[in-house]
């Protein structure tokens, strides 16, 4: 495991609500090795000791019980202070640190990827076994996507680049395999025999605050759909790797990413909804909408097909948004309805086909809704009833911020959980089908009212609840 790890963007966002929590959770429980040392760069102009006191201050109810973990942690942090633009700078001021094989995480804007990169590489920080760490988002579309991969591998080979995509250190994500390779009686249902079609729900009731320029630059398809979405739908759709190591799954990942339709502009009209939110209500309060020139969703509806012989003719609905009525990750696998149904009660029950819906966040649960009767009269008719098999997984162990596990593996030379060029540059490629198709159409981008499920528009995209549609708005 290496020891050292470079952290650009240190006084970020990222940084403060994800990184450093991370690593005084994984330091606290000891997953760290004990020569561990974190050079912190950033822009901003401050000593060592200036630095460390901010950071406490921030960090000070990570581990409230246990306030050592937190100065034991800080006594190992430098900071550098230096222009992220500048390569020559960047090399200057880290070769001090190349004495031993590290990881460089970039926790910056993507125009800033290439220049560090170049930077670590003069100083000698990505020579050897030393690896680098990108967050998302690689590029706009796939033509700047390419552009940082190429220079990126004009620096070192693509077995030491990490991208992120948090979604994938989530323990519920990695549940999906699980469930999907460990069960039998899932493996022989998933396809377009047996399944009517998928929904992936990415709901939050968080806003833009704080980020209105990104946002307003990227919008929900590109934050939201390009990488965390195309990830959960990748994992459901892929074909069984004959390994669970790194390119063994990636390889199917971007088999499925590369089948996904593109789409034309007759296509976005009748399969795309683009939402914005308006001022509304979110879990009580009252919030201001987003205002922005620009034409920019945070809201996006989505079906979709993959082009492959497993899911022929398999409606995906992807939909994620901004200042929904709820918090709520989940996918729901809607099957067949029977053949032939049998029963006088319900007389048609064929509408209510089994479902599996397994939720991510907040809550881990899955249910298995199946037909069923419990109480059978003594004569006449057997009377169906939807009913479900609920398992809930908040009994697992301790859950773990998915930044600590990828930090981790990062550590280890572990990429599994990592998202490989071609699977990026495969994304893209179907977001700017649908990007292109959106501002040929001038498609509008319709108001929600926060703390809504959305556009009206939106409603048939949403994912049954109960097994039924139209459940939710
Ligand atoms: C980030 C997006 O990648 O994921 C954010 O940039 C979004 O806009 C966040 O809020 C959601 O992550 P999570 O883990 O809270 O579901």
């Amino acid at each position: 495991m290496h020891d050292t790890l470079l952290l650009f963007g240190a006084t970020g966002d990222l940084s403060q609500r994800y990184l450093f929590p991370s690593l005084i959770h994984l330091w606290r429980d000891r997953l760290l090795p004990t020569t561990f040392r974190i050079v912190a760069v950033g822009r901003q102009e401050l000593s060592d000791d200036e630095f460390r006191a901010w950071l406490r201050d921030r960090m000070a109810a990570e581990v409230a019980d246990d306030a050592g973990v937190v100065e034991d942690l800080l006594a190992r942090i430098a900071y550098v202070s230096v222009d992220l633009r500048d390569e020559a700078a960047i090399a200057q001021a880290l070769s001090a640190y190349a004495d031993r094989p590290s990881v460089s995480y970039l926790a910056t804007p993507p125009d800033l990827f290439v220049p560090c990169a170049q930077g670590l590489k003069a100083a000698g920080l990505l020579d050897g076994e030393s690896r680098l760490v990108l967050e998302k988002p690689i590029g706009r579309d796939l033509a700047s996507a390419r552009a940082i991969n190429a220079a990126l591998k004009a620096c070192l080979d693509e077995s030491r680049i990490f991208r992120i995509d948090h979604y994938l250190g989530k323990a519920a994500v990695q549940n999906l395999l699980a469930l999907r390779f460990g069960n039998t009686l899932l493996e022989a249902v998933w396809q377009h025999r047996w399944i009517e079609s998928v929904d992936i729900l990415v709901g939050e009731t968080a806003g833009v605050d704080g980020r209105e320029g990104y946002y307003a630059h990227y919008g929900a398809l590109r934050d939201m759909v390009q990488n965390h979405m195309l990830q959960l739908l990748a994992l459901i759709a892929m074909e069984p790797p004959s390994a669970l190591d790194a390119d063994s799954i990636r390889d199917e990942k971007r088999k499925v990413l590369r089948a996904l339709r593109p789409m034309s502009e007759a296509d976005v009209a009748q399969h795309t909804v683009r939402g914005r939110y308006g001022a509304g209500v979110v879990e009580g309060r009252a919030v201001k909408g987003f205002v922005h020139d620009e034409p920019v969703e945070t809201f996006v509806a989505v079906q979709t097909w993959i082009d492959n012989w497993r899911w022929a003719g398999v409606p995906f609905r992807l939909v994620t948004g901004k200042r929904l009525a709820e918090r709520a990750t989940e996918v729901v696998v809607s099957f067949r309805p029977v053949a032939h149904w049998l029963f006088d009660r319900p007389k048609r029950g064929r509408e209510r086909p089994n479902h599996l819906r397994m939720r991510l966040q907040p809550d881990e649960t899955i249910e298995l809704g199946l037909m069923g009767s419990l109480a059978a009269p003594e004569w006449g008719a057997l009377e169906l009833r939807p009913m479900s098999l609920d398992l809930s997984m908040s009994t697992s162990p301790q859950r773990r911020i998915a930044y600590e596990r990828l930090l981790v593996d990062a550590l280890r030379g572990n990429q599994t959980l990592f998202v490989r060029d071609d699977e990026i540059e495969a994304a893209w490629q179907w977001i700017d089908s649908i990007e292109q198709a959106w501002s040929r159409n001038r498609q509008p981008v319709l108001e929600y009212p926060a703390g809504s499920w959305g556009p009206a528009e939106a409603e048939a995209f949403l994912p049954p609840v109960n097994g039924q549609r139209g459940g939710r708005a």
